[in-house]
């Protein structure tokens, strides 16, 4: 391709400015120019403000647009950022391909799974490249598990995310403009986030996904409702989540969730063993399994005699501002190269991690039935969960 990739981004909000830094920077290394940013509210496409996040973003040519579809038409981008709530999507991601631009969506790429269906149809139809926000797949130590796990078998995988209710919004939709909620705190709030198993536990389910290269086969949740009396002030999302994953290759995963108000308290907890190794994150990222073939030794092996380092730590961030920066550079690379390989998702291969959460909620509403995900994409019997509520 000749010149950089132009590049635009829809929804200048709290992650729209963390890949607006990302694409500051690849600007500088002359891999990508910046064309244009879209965002329905003008406060938030405001160099000043977009300043306060990025220090080194200055508008220069970058053209401004209230409106998708006229940025599109008159910035000519080759690839879109779609950086908007995921229950405000109208048509724009196919409206977008549709002229042969490419699409880098946020997860969820949407909320109601006709709705992912009619997208990535278009993105198919057009022949586009896409990928999907899920950043971890960059992470060092998660690709030496995707690595080490390609020839074996999973047994299970847990991903426990100890947390706490968002309180302060630092949210940048006007969601008390767009009929949602007053204190902008969408996250918290169901209609808005789907649940966090949607919003956040997508992530989880992506990352399992990736660790062991299959897809989820069927899930069963049960979720603990907030109390009545505190969703005033907490949001409508459940407090707790627990939900297990039965892969297509065989093997299941746990994703466990907590969402408690006032306790400000953060954990992550990890693992994932085959069925005769335990891969466990420690220091660094180490794999515990005894390889001697006198198996079982006559006496207990050591630590040292199980222990193999897969990565070294310490373990960076999985969600943070280095994966986020590599997913970024190797989808605007797979475009300007013409390399599908940089890629470690397309819109189509994610929607398996979206039908799972969104089948999680459909399983703890309920009364924590299993559900079969490619019954939950297809069946009749799961229709009226698959579309947009009326009103909304
Ligand atoms: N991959 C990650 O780690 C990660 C992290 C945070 C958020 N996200 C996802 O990014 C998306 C955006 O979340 P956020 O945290 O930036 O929210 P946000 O509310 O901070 O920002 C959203 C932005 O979109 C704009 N917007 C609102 N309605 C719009 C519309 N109809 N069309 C275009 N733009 C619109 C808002 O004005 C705002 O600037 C969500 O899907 C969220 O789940 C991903």
């Amino acid at each position: 391709m000749a010149g950089a990739l132009k590049v635009a981004v829809v929804g200048i909000g709290q992650r729209g400015l963390q890949h607006l830094k990302s694409i500051v920077s690849l600007q500088v290394d002359e891999e990508v120019q910046l064309v244009a940013l879209a965002d329905p509210f003008e406060e938030n496409l405001a160099e000043t403000k977009i300043q306060g996040y990025v220090p080194d973003y200055k508008r220069g040519s970058t053209q401004l647009f209230t409106d998708v579809d006229e940025m599109v038409d008159t910035a000519k981008p080759d690839a879109v950022w779609f950086v908007m709530p995921p229950n405000q999507h109208r048509g724009e991601i196919e409206r977008t391909v549709a002229k042969g631009v490419h699409i880098f969506a946020e997860k969820p790429q949407s909320l109601f799974y006709d709705e992912i269906k009619s997208q990535a149809d278009a993105i198919d139809k057009a022949g586009v490249a896409s990928v999907v926000g899920f950043q971890k797949r960059y992470d060092p130590w998660y690709t030496a598990i995707h690595d080490y796990m390609a020839d074996k078998q999973l047994a299970s995988a847990m991903a426990v995310s100890l947390g706490s209710v968002e309180g302060h919004s630092a949210k940048h939709s006007p969601t008390e403009r767009q009929g949602g909620p007053k204190n902008r705190v969408w996250t918290a709030n169901r209609a808005w986030s789907g649940t966090s198993m949607v919003e956040a536990g997508i992530h989880q389910t992506d990352q399992i996904r990736y660790w062991v290269s299959d897809d989820v086969e069927w899930v069963q949740a049960a979720y603990v409702d907030r109390p009545e009396d505190l969703q005033e002030t907490q949001g409508d999302n459940p407090t707790a989540y627990t939900v297990v994953y039965g892969f297509k290759r065989g093997g299941i995963a746990n994703i466990i969730f907590t969402k408690p108000a006032r306790s400000y308290y953060n954990e992550k907890i990890e693992y994932i063993h085959t069925p005769e190794a335990h891969i466990a994150f420690e220091d660094d990222l180490a794999v515990y399994s005894y390889g001697g073939s006198d198996y079982p030794p006559a006496s207990r092996p050591t630590r040292e005699q199980l222990r193999t380092v897969l990565a070294e730590g310490p373990e960076t961030n999985p969600m943070g501002p280095n994966s986020t920066m590599e997913i970024s550079r190797q989808f605007a690379r797979s475009i300007s190269e013409s390399d599908p390989s940089l890629r470690r998702n397309s819109f189509r291969s994610s929607m398996n991690s979206l039908a799972a959460v969104l089948a999680a909620n459909v399983s703890d509403s309920l009364g924590g039935i299993r559900i079969d995900i490619d019954e939950f994409e297809n069946s009749d019997k799961f229709a009226e969960y698959r579309q947009r509520p009326e009103g909304l």
